[in-house]
């Protein structure tokens, strides 16, 4: 288990050792405020609109603090069972109720191994779940039935993200869960680190293409008859679709059509369609970057992209 010391200046290296490691563009305060939070033994919770970058957060300071780490991807179908764990029927056919027949859940687990239990979408478990959570962060002990008390082994950390209530539709953070946990908030980024995301996540280094994409991207979230913007992952998939293209303007509107519509939500009210208030928007961001031939380099390539170190390597050409 990495041990973090707080100074100043180890706590700068930390994070930007996080930050390399993951390529995570900007963000060194909440990285920073995440490893104060740890290294107290306190839970995390990250909370942000869509796509503003929370799982890659949660993960890499998982990562980073180098204990086995247990996943729980929140939905209302999880149940308490799936996160303590149960008894296998077969096992207790033979051996009855006890320690043998039961399978640990990833609480259990990350409790018994001093481990971190990430929770993704944390406010979209059922009340009943949330509850579950209660006794083990607070006194670092749970109950189950015919086995007895499982204590938490030092280390034992919750590191959870959630959309804000506004976004989801289904349960939220009971008051006793988020009286558990240090928030921190995450909005969107300022426009340089947008493009620089977009940037990296995509080996696409055509400024001019970038920054209309990011601005695209940016305008959705103000536009009035727009109820919920797109996210980075708009601009990023933007820019991947143009890669392929003169990246001239048509593309880029073709580009909008084919990821905008599903990453936005129009308000009820809307005089336009969708494709009328992307249309809107791209008049706007062209107005203010006249389109040039000379803007439309490209000097990168999928090597030095964050996906292409990853996964598999693609062609990103014109
Ligand atoms: N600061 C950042 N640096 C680099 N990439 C980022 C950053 N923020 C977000 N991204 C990229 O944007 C995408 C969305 O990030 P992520 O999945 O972490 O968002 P999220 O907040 O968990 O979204 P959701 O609410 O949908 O779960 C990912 O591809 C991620 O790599
Ligand atoms: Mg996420």
């Amino acid at each position: 288990m990495r041990e973090i010391t707080m100074g100043r200046e180890s706590l700068d290296r930390a994070v930007g050792g996080i930050k390399s490691k993951h390529s995570i563009i900007g963000r060194e305060i909440e990285l920073r405020k995440a490893l104060i939070c740890a290294n107290a033994h306190r839970h995390i919770l990250i909370e942000g609109p869509v796509g503003v970058g929370k799982t890659v957060l949660a993960t890499a300071i998982a990562d980073y603090l180098e204990r086995p780490i247990l996943r729980v991807d929140g939905d209302e179908r999880y149940t308490e069972q799936k996160l303590t764990g149960w008894f296998d029927p077969p096992i207790v056919m033979q051996k009855g109720y006890n320690e043998e027949s039961f399978i640990d859940g990833p609480l259990t687990q990350s409790m018994e191994t001093g481990g971190i239990l990430f929770i993704n979408e944390l406010n979209r478990l059922n009340e009943g779940v949330q509850n579950v959570l209660l006794p083990a962060m607070d006194e670092g002990k749970i109950e189950i039935p015919r086995i007895g008390t499982i204590y938490a082994k030092k280390g034992f950390l919750i590191i959870a993200t959630q959309n804000p209530r506004e976004f989801i539709a289904t349960s939220s953070l009971s008051e006793a869960l988020s009286d558990r946990f240090e928030l921190l908030p995450l909005t969107y980024q300022n426009e340089d680190e947008e493009r620089n995301i977009v940037e990296t996540r995509t080996g696409i280094h055509d400024e001019h293409s970038t920054r209309l994409i990011t601005e695209i991207t940016r305008e959705t979230r103000v536009h009035p008859f727009v109820r919920r913007g797109a996210s980075i992952r708009a601009a990023t998939s933007m820019a991947s679709i143009i890669a392929f293209t003169e990246r001239d303007i048509e593309d880029i509107r073709n580009a909008a059509y084919l990821a905008l519509p599903t990453r936005m939500e129009l308000r009820e009210d809307s005089k336009k369609n969708v494709y009328e208030v992307i249309d809107e928007i791209i008049d706007k961001v062209v107005s203010r970057n006249p389109v040039s031939a000379e803007g439309k380099e490209d000097t990168g390539g999928p090597e030095d992209t964050a996906e292409g170190k990853d996964g598999e390597k693609k062609t990103i050409g014109r």
